[in-house]
């Protein structure tokens, strides 16, 4: 059995949310789903089930088209901007997408995440470089991200999701680039910063990335939810082995 999540609150509630993408592409339908808060949630689907999408609600970057999305407590379509903006210092988010600047040092790269929430130089030295040795990129911090293989960008995005320690965090594909042993690191931060009290739902194609773990595992199929069941019809979350 998975172990039963530190704190039971729910940090993301959403019901019944349906988006559809204008003019007519429904990229979520009916969707029910609670995340309490301290869990590592993996969220898998093939390609165009509506991961990103789901993601994209809970940090703000889309609104539903119908049902509710409650982040924290709060409704997201009552909350106004300044309460949005608010909110959205408590998610990290590293996005599939990366969305770094690829002028700036890797360094420069996940600081300006920490400097916009006012913690002092020592403290973000020190956050960075722990962070980039847990992600074994400590002798990258002031090569310009541009200059970056894909994998280590992706490292990047990461890291600069995770400075601040959010109280949510939200991870689009943070494997699709690197091999099984630098997942391997990536998932080891996921679960540090679970001990230290974060709650992370991580969009996945990869299922090495959550075979074998006692996290939960849902499926987004054509923007429906299920729960995911693997080949051998046993619930992933057991701990099934995968192909
Ligand atoms: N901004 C947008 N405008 C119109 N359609 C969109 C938009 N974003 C996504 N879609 C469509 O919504 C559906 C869900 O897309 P989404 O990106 O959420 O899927 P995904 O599961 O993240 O896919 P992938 O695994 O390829 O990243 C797809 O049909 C996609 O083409
Ligand atoms: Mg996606």
């Amino acid at each position: 059995m998975p172990s039963p999540p530190a704190d039971p609150r729910p940090i993301v509630d959403l019901v019944k949310v349906t988006k559809v993408y204008i003019p007519d592409i429904i990229a979520l339908q009916n969707v029910s789903l609670t995340v309490h808060s301290g869990e590592i949630l993996f969220c898998t689907g093939m390609s165009g089930a509506g991961k990103s999408t789901l993601l994209k609600l809970i940090c703000c970057l889309e609104a539903a088209t119908k049902g509710v999305v409650e982040v924290a407590g709060h409704d997201l379509a009552k909350l106004k901007p300044a309460a949005v903006q608010q909110l959205r210092q408590q998610i990290g988010v590293a996005y599939q997408d990366f969305k770094l600047l690829p002028r700036q040092s890797v360094f420069r790269n996940i600081a300006m995440a920490m400097e916009v929430v006012y913690r002092p130089p020592a403290e973000i030295r020190e956050r960075i470089m722990e962070l980039l040795e847990i992600l074994h990129m400590a002798k990258l911090h002031d090569k310009p991200a541009g200059k970056l293989s894909r994998g280590e960008q992706q490292r990047v995005a990461i890291a600069r999701a995770a400075a601040n320690s959010p109280t949510l965090l939200l991870a689009d594909e943070p494997t699709g680039n690197l091999d099984p042993e630098a997942a391997g690191w990536v998932l080891d931060l996921f679960e540090r910063l679970r001990a230290a009290g974060s709650t992370i739902i991580v969009a996945t194609h990869d299922r090495q990335l959550f075979a074998g773990s006692d996290h939960r595992v849902v499926n987004l199929h054509q923007g429906r939810l299920t729960e995911w069941l693997s080949e051998n019809g046993s619930m992933a979350a057991y701990g099934a082995t995968l192909n």
